[in-house]
């Protein structure tokens, strides 16, 4: 869990920036909410040195990266930097190319905690060699450091990347900041995700999940003016249930108390967390109807489930708790057995339905597992 710049901020980037965050993750109780790393995304460089050495924009961070990185860590959070394993930066910034382990030992010096490896300007590159590369270089310093691996499921990085030593894979191209509907960046150049669209192209990745290597699908965008609070929690509760990191990507320092609620709401927070580290399965689909049920089991064996309607008209989502393993259902509201049906709305007039998919219908007891 933490924070990135790139969704909100892009290229504008800053000490004062990355520093302003720390101490809103801290203010808000974000930091206590679980949220650690405080991620600088692309543009953070300008060029390198006569020996080769990265160099940061010294204008925009003229405490040089190391004193960020200490500012962060005097918080009590962690810090996190980006680099790609091309020539270049996707915003055209020096790449790591052929200077892996002298990147990933500045890193180190710098006291970095969390590399995000992107894949532009990649040409002929192989991509398990090059994130087992720079994975090698990060051991090699003797710091722990987390890799994310982003290379946007092109070579399905589900199925290398935890061997390679990636603690985490984006499985699609950029989320932005909308519900649904993939988007070309240029003609013939796919694509920029929408929530839903994310959420289908994850769905049958659960068996790849696990402690320590996670699908990614991709940043928060909660709180970027885009979508609707109650799309935002879905999008929240959603990530949450597929175990995905939680990444925020929002100007924090300015978030209104919806937003702030979605963020730090504890028992979505736990679910997503759950020792276990099972990423939540699609257990029923009604293309008819346009519902799901989706449902993530827990360490104590309890499930947590999301009814979800992809419409917008109210619906009746009909479940049979049963088949899904839960004897009992904990919220009051759900308190039967066998087929119940549960009035669920996505968006429009219909709040409180709404909310049912996410919030009230969270963690189910079982009785029987
Ligand atoms: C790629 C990544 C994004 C972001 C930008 C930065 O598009 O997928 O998450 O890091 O590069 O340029």
């Amino acid at each position: 869990m933490g924070w990135n710049s790139w969704n909100k901020f892009a290229c504008n980037v800053s000490d004062e920036l990355i520093r302003g965050m720390a101490d809103a993750l801290v203010k808000s109780g974000m930091k206590d909410a679980g949220y650690q790393y405080v991620v600088i995304d692309d543009c953070w460089q300008v060029s390198r040195d006569e020996v080769g050495n990265i160099v940061a924009d010294a204008q925009r961070f003229p405490h040089g990266i190391k004193g960020l990185a200490d500012y962060i860590h005097s918080t009590g959070l962690k810090f996190g930097i980006y680099s790609d394993a091309g020539s270049k930066t996707c915003a055209g910034r020096p790449g790591s190319l052929g200077h892996e382990y002298q990147d990933a030992r500045q890193y180190a010096a710098w006291g970095v905690d969390y590399l995000k490896y992107d894949w532009c300007n990649t040409t002929t590159q192989d991509a398990p060699a090059a994130y087992a590369l720079m994975h090698a270089a990060l051991d090699a310093t003797g710091r722990p450091i987390v890799l994310s691996i982003c290379e946007w499921g092109k070579a399905q990085p589900w199925l290398w990347g935890k061997r390679v030593g990636g603690n985490l894979w984006r499985a699609t191209g950029d989320i932005q900041d909308r519900w649904e509907g993939k988007k070309e960046w240029s003609p013939g150049d796919c694509c920029s995700y929408g929530v839903v669209d994310i959420i289908d192209a994850v769905a049958d990745l659960y068996s790849y999940a696990g402690p320590g290597h996670w699908n990614d699908p991709d940043m928060l965008e909660v709180g970027n003016g885009g979508m609707t609070d109650t799309e935002y929690r879905s999008h929240f509760s959603f990530w949450a249930l597929l175990a995905a990191p939680l990444i925020a990507g929002n100007d924090l320092r300015t978030m209104p108390p919806e937003i702030h609620d979605i963020l730090t709401n504890k028992e979505v927070i736990a679910i997503n967390q759950d020792p276990l580290g099972r990423q939540g399965r699609r257990v029923r689909k009604d293309n008819q109807l346009k519902v799901d049920v989706w449902a993530k089991q827990l360490t104590d064996g309890s499930r947590a489930v999301i009814l979800f309607n992809r419409g917008t008209a109210e619906q009746i989502i009909a479940v049979n708790w049963k088949r899904l393993g839960i004897q009992q259902i904990s919220s009051p509201q759900f308190a039967t057995s066998g087929n119940t049906k549960i009035s669920a709305s996505r968006r429009g007039k219909q709040q409180r339905p709404c909310q049912l998919m996410a919030w009230q219908c969270w963690q189910c007891d079982r009785k029987t597992f």
